[in-house]
Protein backbone atom coordinates (compact mmCIF):
# COMPACT_ATOMS: atom_id res chain seq x y z
CA UNK A 1 0.00 0.00 0.00
CA UNK A 2 1.20 3.45 -0.80
CA UNK A 3 0.02 6.91 -0.05
CA UNK A 4 1.54 10.39 -0.51
CA UNK A 5 1.16 13.33 1.69
CA UNK A 6 1.55 16.57 0.07
CA UNK A 7 3.31 19.36 2.47
CA UNK A 8 4.99 22.92 1.24
CA UNK A 9 8.44 21.60 1.81
CA UNK A 10 7.98 18.49 0.12
CA UNK A 11 5.85 15.66 -1.08
CA UNK A 12 6.25 12.30 0.51
CA UNK A 13 5.61 8.94 0.01
CA UNK A 14 4.81 6.34 2.89
CA UNK A 15 5.14 2.70 1.60
CA UNK A 16 2.93 0.16 4.21
CA UNK A 17 4.06 -3.48 3.23
CA UNK A 18 4.94 -6.59 5.19
CA UNK A 19 8.80 -7.74 5.15
CA UNK A 20 9.69 -4.35 3.74
CA UNK A 21 12.90 -4.38 6.32
CA UNK A 22 14.36 -7.31 4.79
CA UNK A 23 13.77 -5.34 1.27
CA UNK A 24 15.21 -2.18 1.98
CA UNK A 25 16.98 -2.15 -1.26
CA UNK A 26 13.12 -1.63 -3.25
CA UNK A 27 12.52 1.33 -1.86
CA UNK A 28 15.82 3.47 -0.89
CA UNK A 29 18.96 4.07 -3.09
CA UNK A 30 21.42 2.08 -1.26
CA UNK A 31 24.90 4.13 -2.67
CA UNK A 32 24.14 7.33 -0.67
CA UNK A 33 25.49 8.50 3.10
CA UNK A 34 23.01 7.09 5.72
CA UNK A 35 22.85 7.73 9.42
CA UNK A 36 20.58 5.53 11.38
CA UNK A 37 19.20 7.04 14.62
CA UNK A 38 17.36 4.51 17.05
CA UNK A 39 17.24 3.44 20.72
CA UNK A 40 19.13 0.42 21.93
CA UNK A 41 16.27 -1.42 21.98
CA UNK A 42 15.05 -1.19 18.63
CA UNK A 43 18.76 -0.95 17.00
CA UNK A 44 19.37 -4.87 18.35
CA UNK A 45 16.66 -5.44 16.74
CA UNK A 46 16.45 -4.39 13.56
CA UNK A 47 19.10 -2.34 12.99
CA UNK A 48 21.57 -5.12 11.29
CA UNK A 49 18.54 -5.42 8.69
CA UNK A 50 19.41 -1.83 6.90
CA UNK A 51 23.22 -1.95 7.84
CA UNK A 52 24.18 -4.79 6.04
CA UNK A 53 21.97 -3.47 2.92
CA UNK A 54 23.31 0.07 2.81
CA UNK A 55 26.94 0.60 1.24
CA UNK A 56 27.79 3.70 3.25
CA UNK A 57 26.30 4.04 6.41
CA UNK A 58 26.53 4.35 10.43
CA UNK A 59 24.68 4.04 13.95
CA UNK A 60 23.92 6.28 16.47
CA UNK A 61 22.07 4.64 19.80
CA UNK A 62 20.49 6.37 22.46
CA UNK A 63 19.06 4.93 25.94
CA UNK A 64 15.31 3.69 24.98
CA UNK A 65 12.51 6.37 26.93
CA UNK A 66 10.75 9.34 26.54
CA UNK A 67 13.53 10.52 28.98
CA UNK A 68 16.58 10.89 26.08
CA UNK A 69 14.08 13.33 24.18
CA UNK A 70 16.67 15.61 25.62
CA UNK A 71 18.78 18.56 24.61
CA UNK A 72 21.31 16.77 26.17
CA UNK A 73 20.33 13.81 23.90
CA UNK A 74 20.10 16.11 20.97
CA UNK A 75 23.63 18.02 21.46
CA UNK A 76 25.20 14.09 22.44
CA UNK A 77 24.05 13.19 18.77
CA UNK A 78 24.42 16.66 17.12
CA UNK A 79 28.50 16.53 17.92
CA UNK A 80 28.62 12.60 16.73
CA UNK A 81 27.13 13.68 13.90
CA UNK A 82 29.72 16.73 12.93
CA UNK A 83 32.51 14.94 14.17
CA UNK A 84 31.70 12.68 11.64
CA UNK A 85 31.44 14.84 8.45
CA UNK A 86 27.56 14.83 8.07
CA UNK A 87 27.01 16.48 4.66
CA UNK A 88 24.25 18.52 3.14
CA UNK A 89 23.27 15.33 1.07
CA UNK A 90 23.56 12.41 4.12
CA UNK A 91 20.52 11.16 5.08
CA UNK A 92 18.94 10.24 9.00
CA UNK A 93 17.10 7.27 9.12
CA UNK A 94 15.10 7.03 12.20
CA UNK A 95 14.91 3.73 13.00
CA UNK A 96 12.39 3.31 16.21
CA UNK A 97 9.13 4.50 17.85
CA UNK A 98 7.60 7.98 18.03
CA UNK A 99 11.15 9.17 20.18
CA UNK A 100 13.51 8.33 17.59
CA UNK A 101 11.07 10.03 15.40
CA UNK A 102 10.84 12.80 16.94
CA UNK A 103 14.50 13.13 18.09
CA UNK A 104 15.88 12.49 14.81
CA UNK A 105 13.47 14.33 12.89
CA UNK A 106 14.60 17.24 15.01
CA UNK A 107 18.42 16.74 14.72
CA UNK A 108 17.37 16.45 10.25
CA UNK A 109 15.78 19.61 10.90
CA UNK A 110 18.29 21.67 12.68
CA UNK A 111 21.81 20.25 11.43
CA UNK A 112 23.77 21.69 8.64
CA UNK A 113 19.99 24.06 8.58
CA UNK A 114 18.46 20.78 7.32
CA UNK A 115 19.38 17.75 5.73
CA UNK A 116 16.88 14.39 4.25
CA UNK A 117 15.88 12.09 7.03
CA UNK A 118 13.62 9.03 6.60
CA UNK A 119 10.89 7.90 9.14
CA UNK A 120 11.02 3.65 9.61
CA UNK A 121 8.86 3.52 12.71
CA UNK A 122 8.39 0.73 14.60
CA UNK A 123 5.68 1.12 17.40
CA UNK A 124 1.87 1.21 16.08
CA UNK A 125 1.34 4.61 17.57
CA UNK A 126 4.48 5.91 15.44
CA UNK A 127 3.03 4.03 12.49
CA UNK A 128 -0.10 5.63 12.73
CA UNK A 129 0.77 8.95 13.87
CA UNK A 130 3.79 10.63 14.47
CA UNK A 131 5.66 9.44 11.93
CA UNK A 132 3.73 11.67 9.17
CA UNK A 133 2.79 15.04 9.29
CA UNK A 134 6.19 16.83 9.66
CA UNK A 135 6.11 17.27 13.72
CA UNK A 136 9.43 17.08 15.51
CA UNK A 137 11.15 17.82 18.70
CA UNK A 138 12.49 17.46 21.99
CA UNK A 139 10.99 18.30 25.66
CA UNK A 140 12.30 20.12 28.73
CA UNK A 141 11.99 19.55 32.39
CA UNK A 142 9.19 22.33 31.98
CA UNK A 143 7.05 21.34 29.28
CA UNK A 144 6.83 18.31 26.82
CA UNK A 145 7.46 19.08 23.11
CA UNK A 146 8.12 22.38 23.54
CA UNK A 147 11.60 22.86 21.02
CA UNK A 148 10.81 21.65 17.60
CA UNK A 149 9.51 22.09 14.13
CA UNK A 150 7.38 21.34 11.21
CA UNK A 151 9.42 19.47 9.17
CA UNK A 152 8.15 16.62 6.84
CA UNK A 153 10.42 13.34 6.39
CA UNK A 154 11.46 12.52 2.66
CA UNK A 155 10.31 8.99 2.76
CA UNK A 156 8.40 6.88 5.65
CA UNK A 157 8.66 2.96 5.06
CA UNK A 158 6.34 1.02 7.34
CA UNK A 159 6.73 -2.69 8.03
CA UNK A 160 3.66 -3.97 9.84
CA UNK A 161 5.38 -7.26 10.55
CA UNK A 162 8.10 -5.41 13.37
CA UNK A 163 4.74 -5.00 15.33
CA UNK A 164 5.65 -8.36 16.31
CA UNK A 165 8.18 -7.76 18.83
CA UNK A 166 5.97 -4.93 20.46
CA UNK A 167 4.78 -5.47 23.90
CA UNK A 168 1.20 -6.22 24.14
CA UNK A 169 1.03 -2.91 25.90
CA UNK A 170 2.66 -0.96 23.35
CA UNK A 171 0.50 -2.29 20.96
CA UNK A 172 -2.88 -1.26 22.27
CA UNK A 173 -1.53 2.27 23.32
CA UNK A 174 -1.12 2.55 19.05
CA UNK A 175 -4.79 1.37 18.96
CA UNK A 176 -6.02 3.98 21.50
CA UNK A 177 -4.95 6.63 18.56
CA UNK A 178 -6.67 4.59 16.42
CA UNK A 179 -10.01 4.49 18.00
CA UNK A 180 -9.46 8.45 18.49
CA UNK A 181 -9.48 8.16 14.66
CA UNK A 182 -12.69 5.88 14.47
CA UNK A 183 -14.14 8.26 16.80
CA UNK A 184 -13.39 12.04 14.92
CA UNK A 185 -13.32 10.75 11.36
CA UNK A 186 -14.63 7.13 10.56
CA UNK A 187 -17.75 5.54 12.14
CA UNK A 188 -16.65 2.52 10.08
CA UNK A 189 -13.14 2.73 11.29
CA UNK A 190 -14.42 2.26 14.97
CA UNK A 191 -16.95 -0.41 14.29
CA UNK A 192 -14.29 -2.58 12.69
CA UNK A 193 -12.20 -2.03 15.96
CA UNK A 194 -15.18 -3.03 18.28
CA UNK A 195 -16.21 -5.79 16.35
CA UNK A 196 -12.76 -7.48 14.46
CA UNK A 197 -9.64 -8.71 15.22
CA UNK A 198 -8.01 -6.18 13.47
CA UNK A 199 -4.22 -7.54 14.52
CA UNK A 200 -4.91 -10.04 11.45
CA UNK A 201 -5.12 -7.31 9.30
CA UNK A 202 -3.37 -4.29 10.32
CA UNK A 203 -1.71 -3.30 7.63
CA UNK A 204 -4.77 -2.09 6.26
CA UNK A 205 -5.59 -0.74 9.25
CA UNK A 206 -3.14 1.55 9.31
CA UNK A 207 -3.22 2.15 6.09
CA UNK A 208 -7.06 3.67 7.20
CA UNK A 209 -5.92 5.27 10.01
CA UNK A 210 -3.04 7.18 7.41
CA UNK A 211 -5.82 8.47 5.59
CA UNK A 212 -7.35 10.03 7.90
CA UNK A 213 -4.49 11.93 9.22
CA UNK A 214 -3.32 12.86 5.66
CA UNK A 215 -6.91 14.29 5.24
CA UNK A 216 -5.92 16.75 8.80
CA UNK A 217 -2.29 17.39 7.71
CA UNK A 218 -2.92 18.07 4.34
CA UNK A 219 -5.23 20.78 4.80
CA UNK A 220 -3.73 22.69 7.86
CA UNK A 221 -0.01 21.59 7.93
CA UNK A 222 0.82 23.92 10.46
CA UNK A 223 -1.83 22.86 13.11
CA UNK A 224 -3.62 26.06 12.64
CA UNK A 225 -7.13 24.63 12.73
CA UNK A 226 -8.34 21.56 11.12
CA UNK A 227 -5.57 19.74 12.52
CA UNK A 228 -6.39 20.12 15.90
CA UNK A 229 -9.21 17.61 15.81
CA UNK A 230 -6.56 15.36 16.30
CA UNK A 231 -5.99 16.70 20.03
CA UNK A 232 -9.42 14.83 20.59
CA UNK A 233 -9.05 13.05 23.96
CA UNK A 234 -5.61 15.00 24.41
CA UNK A 235 -6.63 18.09 26.83
CA UNK A 236 -7.66 15.64 29.70
CA UNK A 237 -5.51 13.10 28.38
CA UNK A 238 -2.19 15.61 29.03
CA UNK A 239 -3.78 15.99 32.29
CA UNK A 240 -3.69 12.71 33.52
CA UNK A 241 -0.25 12.26 32.10
CA UNK A 242 1.04 15.04 34.36
CA UNK A 243 -1.27 14.45 37.23
CA UNK A 244 0.51 11.15 37.24
CA UNK A 245 4.57 12.66 36.76
CA UNK A 246 4.11 10.74 33.22
CA UNK A 247 4.66 7.13 35.29
CA UNK A 248 1.00 5.95 35.84
CA UNK A 249 0.13 5.93 32.04
CA UNK A 250 1.43 5.58 28.31
CA UNK A 251 -0.19 8.31 25.93
CA UNK A 252 -2.83 6.48 24.26
CA UNK A 253 -3.74 5.03 27.66
CA UNK A 254 -4.08 8.70 28.98
CA UNK A 255 -5.76 9.91 26.02
CA UNK A 256 -8.45 6.84 26.04
CA UNK A 257 -9.43 7.97 29.44
CA UNK A 258 -9.25 12.08 28.23
CA UNK A 259 -11.71 10.65 25.30
CA UNK A 260 -14.25 9.65 27.99
CA UNK A 261 -14.43 12.73 29.37
CA UNK A 262 -15.42 14.49 26.40
CA UNK A 263 -18.45 12.35 25.11
CA UNK A 264 -22.19 11.71 26.79
CA UNK A 265 -23.47 8.93 28.03
CA UNK A 266 -24.52 7.24 24.49
CA UNK A 267 -21.01 7.03 23.34
CA UNK A 268 -19.18 6.57 26.90
CA UNK A 269 -20.61 3.01 26.93
CA UNK A 270 -19.70 2.17 23.22
CA UNK A 271 -16.33 3.94 23.92
CA UNK A 272 -15.87 1.91 27.42
CA UNK A 273 -16.32 -1.53 25.61
CA UNK A 274 -13.76 -0.87 23.10
CA UNK A 275 -11.24 0.51 24.87
CA UNK A 276 -11.98 -2.29 27.46
CA UNK A 277 -11.72 -4.78 24.20
CA UNK A 278 -7.84 -3.59 23.72
CA UNK A 279 -7.23 -4.03 27.77
CA UNK A 280 -7.21 0.06 27.64
CA UNK A 281 -7.94 1.59 31.20
CA UNK A 282 -11.06 3.20 31.19
CA UNK A 283 -12.23 4.05 35.24
CA UNK A 284 -9.66 6.33 37.02
CA UNK A 285 -9.38 7.91 40.43
CA UNK A 286 -8.40 11.63 39.75
CA UNK A 287 -11.04 14.30 40.23
CA UNK A 288 -12.10 16.55 37.08
CA UNK A 289 -11.14 18.81 39.49
CA UNK A 290 -7.30 17.97 39.94
CA UNK A 291 -7.09 17.58 36.65
CA UNK A 292 -8.31 20.96 35.79
CA UNK A 293 -5.29 22.33 37.73
CA UNK A 294 -3.62 21.04 34.74
CA UNK A 295 -5.65 21.83 31.81
CA UNK A 296 -5.44 25.14 32.55
CA UNK A 297 -1.62 25.30 32.02
CA UNK A 298 -2.64 23.59 28.94
CA UNK A 299 -0.30 25.98 25.82
CA UNK A 300 -4.00 26.19 24.05
CA UNK A 301 -5.97 27.43 27.67
CA UNK A 302 -5.90 31.36 27.17
CA UNK A 303 -7.79 33.74 29.41
CA UNK A 304 -11.09 33.85 27.86
CA UNK A 305 -11.36 29.47 27.67
CA UNK A 306 -9.59 26.68 25.70
CA UNK A 307 -10.84 25.10 22.55
CA UNK A 308 -11.30 21.46 23.21
CA UNK A 309 -12.58 18.72 20.67
CA UNK A 310 -15.99 17.21 21.38
CA UNK A 311 -17.77 14.43 19.44
CA UNK A 312 -21.55 13.96 20.00
CA UNK A 313 -21.67 11.29 16.92
CA UNK A 314 -18.94 8.47 16.25
CA UNK A 315 -17.05 9.93 13.75
CA UNK A 316 -17.82 13.29 13.63
CA UNK A 317 -15.89 15.99 16.04
CA UNK A 318 -15.73 19.59 16.26
CA UNK A 319 -13.95 22.11 17.90
CA UNK A 320 -15.49 24.08 20.68
CA UNK A 321 -14.53 27.00 22.85
CA UNK A 322 -15.26 26.52 26.35
CA UNK A 323 -14.46 28.16 29.72
CA UNK A 324 -12.71 26.25 32.63
CA UNK A 325 -15.73 26.38 34.94
CA UNK A 326 -17.88 25.04 32.03
CA UNK A 327 -15.42 21.86 31.67
N1 LIG B 1 5.46 13.92 16.05
C1 LIG B 1 4.20 13.62 16.23
O1 LIG B 1 3.32 14.00 15.46
C2 LIG B 1 3.83 12.75 17.39
C3 LIG B 1 2.55 12.20 17.49
C4 LIG B 1 2.27 11.36 18.55
C5 LIG B 1 3.26 11.05 19.48
N2 LIG B 1 4.50 11.60 19.35
C6 LIG B 1 5.56 11.29 20.31
O2 LIG B 1 5.84 9.91 20.20
C7 LIG B 1 6.43 9.48 21.42
C8 LIG B 1 5.84 8.15 21.80
O3 LIG B 1 6.12 7.22 20.78
P1 LIG B 1 6.09 5.64 21.04
O4 LIG B 1 4.86 5.31 21.79
O5 LIG B 1 6.37 4.99 19.75
O6 LIG B 1 7.29 5.47 22.11
P2 LIG B 1 8.80 4.94 22.00
O7 LIG B 1 9.47 5.44 20.80
O8 LIG B 1 9.41 5.25 23.32
O9 LIG B 1 8.61 3.36 21.88
C9 LIG B 1 8.02 2.66 22.94
C10 LIG B 1 8.89 1.48 23.38
O10 LIG B 1 8.80 0.45 22.41
C11 LIG B 1 10.10 0.00 22.04
N3 LIG B 1 9.99 -0.45 20.65
C12 LIG B 1 9.79 0.30 19.55
N4 LIG B 1 9.58 -0.47 18.48
C13 LIG B 1 9.67 -1.75 18.90
C14 LIG B 1 9.52 -3.00 18.26
N5 LIG B 1 9.19 -3.11 16.98
N6 LIG B 1 9.70 -4.11 19.00
C15 LIG B 1 10.00 -4.04 20.34
N7 LIG B 1 10.11 -2.87 20.99
C16 LIG B 1 9.95 -1.75 20.29
C17 LIG B 1 10.99 1.20 22.26
O11 LIG B 1 12.34 0.82 22.46
C18 LIG B 1 10.37 1.79 23.54
O12 LIG B 1 10.86 1.12 24.66
C19 LIG B 1 6.19 10.57 22.44
O13 LIG B 1 7.40 11.26 22.68
C20 LIG B 1 5.21 11.50 21.76
O14 LIG B 1 5.35 12.85 22.15
C21 LIG B 1 4.80 12.44 18.33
Amino acid sequence: MKLTIKSTRRNYDIYIKDYLLDNIENYLDVNRNYVIISDDNVSKLYANKLSRKLTNNYLIEFPEGEVSKSLFQYERIAKILLENGIKKDSVIIALGGGVTGDLAGFLASTILRGIEYIQIPTTLLSQIDSSIGGKVGINTDIAKNCIGSIYPPSLVLIDPKVLDTLSARQFNNGIAEMIKYGMIKSRHLFDDLKTLDIKDNIGYYIYQSLLIKKELVEKDEFDEKDRHLLNFGHTFGHAYEAFYKYSKYLHGEAVGLGMLLMVDKEIKNDLKEVLSKYSLPTEDQASKVDLLEFVKLDKKAQANGISVVMVDKIGEAYIIKKQIEEL
